[in-house]
């Protein structure tokens, strides 16, 4: 077992600890609390998710059934298309049997396929019964002494138990957020904080060795503009600027930059301008510094509202890389010169890479290329992960072929690098989102209105809460349901913005999952029971259909994360919530607990259900209430 093994799945069992120590929840947190002392002895026995092991299972029935075969045929195994015959179905039969055709012995048809894959799968203890659908379909139902013992050691071991395999000790550069200085950070930017910091999360969760950076946009020639308009400012030139002249940041790019588009004469000084801070000029500098700073301190106050963490690497930080990147480039003949541009020219696309301007400016594009070589060669990542709107797929698809072709992406290692794209936030009336007046819309704002709009919901909720404690709920719903609105879509589509549906206390929203899970949690609560103690001496026991359709939801959190992971997908999270939340109403309201002769399993089952909800909360970067 690999200490950076022990140490992830420690820091993710503590932080669902301090979560629940946090909401002094009573009988709530020592569950979780026990749950850090065993978390590595737990995870020396994670063995993946129910498909994964099904997987395996089928991959030897199939590979000793077949043996002329063996190591050419994946097993396939995915939840069953109709739950009344089973959990899980296996999809081999078919084209095995195609590929076996001809053969000496082959079997007849597909089903006969299935029968000798069934006749030789291995003893789990996992599989209750199978049946044959379809032309050779395998369904599988799962054993529900299992699924109880599954369920029951997790409770004894921890969560992060099942988080997926195979992320363990990767590192994974997530390059999120990355807004603009000077401009203002738009809606695109708040999709990308809040994409890019599930999908870290996860990651993280699942043991990988996560790098969070801010590609800020920190470098270029808008400064030029900006610092030469505060040095025409006051008399005194740049050596009398001061943090005022960038308190208002929106309000100095746009005068600047109406400056800059109306006067032929300021846009030569502004581009003079961009020479001295390249240069290194001292006033220049500090007067570029002081704009960053500005800037900075506007990005922190979503990020604290987020709670988001980012490691600032702005695209300043690649800077004197790029003339010995070109230089490289060219010299090995990657790049050439077109009509005075230094270009890398890449097979099947139209437009090649420019890395130097004909004007010998460096562009984005350059950055890019630096930023991908420094992060391989240096950061030593595994997997490099981009998140920006759609709008720039064809800039990344450039650059991704530009660093093959250049060699930067390594032959003897695999490096896995992703841009996950997003579609646009669009306002309540379908056209682009802007605020009443017209302008950009102010995160901070548009979060704390958010805020603003649940305190009623709080209070009328909880007439008893104290300021404090309705300020924390209105933070955790207001903040989280714009999280959650963000995420429960297909990154892809576009959604439109909308506080009435993300406020609403029905359907997929935050608000709803956080009252199912406060809901939950004084079900375990109320019962006065020592839920602690309950996990390590009893056991889950499932006899109720409700029970088992229960433990077997809360069993695939593992899944739900595994295939987030694998298409970084945020809203198989959300989904997976949903449906959560939906099996265990279906279970309370057919399955009493407290006070019926099954008490101590049942409250196990509600215990596990909300350990699952605050670990997808986790994930999901939503903080967790438990008396609301
Ligand atoms: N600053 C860019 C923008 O606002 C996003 C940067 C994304 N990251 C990158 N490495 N290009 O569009």
């Amino acid at each position: 077992m690999s200490q950076q093994i022990n140490e992830a799945l420690g820091k993710l069992d503590l932080m669902i600890t301090n979560a629940a120590a946090g909401a002094g929840a009573g009988a709530a947190a020592p569950a979780a609390q026990q749950q850090l002392s065993t978390a590595a002895g737990g995870a020396a026995a994670r063995k993946g998710s129910i498909v994964q092991r099904l997987e395996n299972a089928f991959q030897e029935g199939i590979d000793a059934a077949f043996p002329a075969l063996a190591g050419q045929v994946g097993a396939i195994v995915q939840p069953c298309n109709n739950p009344k015959f089973g959990d899980y179905q296996c999809n081999n039969a078919m084209a095995l049997h195609g590929r076996l055709k001809g053969q000496p012995d082959a079997p007849k048809n597909p089903r006969a396929v299935a029968e000798a894959i069934l006749a030789a799968l291995p003893e789990t203890g996992m599989v209750a019964e199978t049946s044959l659908a379809g032309p050779g379909f395998i369904n599988i139902r799962i054993d529900s002494s299992w699924l109880a013992q599954h369920v029951t050691h997790m409770l004894r071991n921890g969560i992060a138990t099942w988080a997926p395999l195979g992320y363990t000790g990767q590192k994974v550069v997530v390059d999120f957020s990355s807004p603009n200085v000077a401009k203002e950070m738009h809606v695109g930017h708040l999709r990308s904080t809040i994409l890019g910091d599930v999908i870290a999360r996860t990651l993280e969760f699942c043991g990988a060795d996560v790098k969070r950076l801010n590609h800020i946009g920190d470098w270029g020639t808008q400064f030029g503009m900006l610092i030469q308009y505060m040095a025409e400012k006051r008399e005194g030139g740049l050596n009398a600027a001061t943090d005022e002249d960038v308190a208002d940041l929106q309000v100095l790019y746009r005068a600047a930059k109406q400056r800059f588009d109306e006067e032929e004469d300021f846009k030569t000084r502004a581009r003079e301008a961009v020479t001295e801070l390249q240069s290194g000029r001292p006033e220049y500098l500090q007067a570029w510094q002081r704009i960053c700073d500005a800037s900075r301190r506007e990005f922190q106050k979503i990020y604290d509202r987020l709670d988001v963490t980012l490691e600032e690497r702005g695209e300043s930080f690649y800077n004197p890389m790029l003339k010995p990147l070109v230089e490289d480039l060219m010299a090995r003949g990657v790049a050439v010169e077109s009509d005075g541009a230094k270009c890398v020219f890449v097979e099947g696309k139209d437009i090649p890479l420019i890395v130097q301007k004909s004007d010998g400016g460096f562009g984005y594009a350059s950055t890019d290329m630096a930023a991908v070589k420094h992060r391989i060669d240096e950061e030593k990542a595994d997997w490099i992960i981009y998140i920006t709107d759609m709008g720039q797929s064809s800039h990344f698809d450039l650059v991704f072929a530009g660093a093959e072709k250049a060699g930067y992406l390594p032959k003897d290692r695999k490096v896995r690098i992703d841009h996950v794209g997003f579609g646009l936030v669009l306002g309540d009336d379908g056209k682009k989102f802007r605020s009443r007046s017209g302008d950009v819309v102010r995160l901070v704002e548009l979060l704390d209105e958010a805020k603003r709009r649940i305190v009623d919901t709080v209070k009328e909720r909880r007439p008893d809460a104290t300021p404090e404690e309705v300020e924390e709920a209105s933070r955790a719903m207001g903040y989280g349901a714009v999280k959650y609105a963000d995420l429960k879509n297909h990154r892809t589509t576009n959604y439109r913005f909308s506080y009435d549906d993300m406020l609403s206390q029905q359907g997929n929203t935050a608000v709803y999952q956080l009252y199912a899970h406060a809901r939950i949690a004084s079900i375990v609560r109320k019962s006065g029971r020592d839920i602690a103690a309950l996990c390590q001496t009893a056991e889950v026991k499932l006899v109720h259909e409700k029970e088992v359709a229960l433990a077997l939801t809360i069993s695939q959190f593992s899944e739900a994360v595994e295939s987030m992971l694998e298409e970084l997908l945020p809203h198989r999270l959300t989904e997976y919530l949903y449906d959560l939340a939906t099996v265990f109403n279906q279970f309370y309201t057919e399955c009493q607990v407290v006070g019926s002769p099954e008490e101590d399993s049942r409250l196990l089952l509600c215990e596990a259900t909300s350990l699952t909800m605050r670990a997808c909360f986790q994930l999901l970067g939503i903080h967790v209430l438990y008396r609301i």
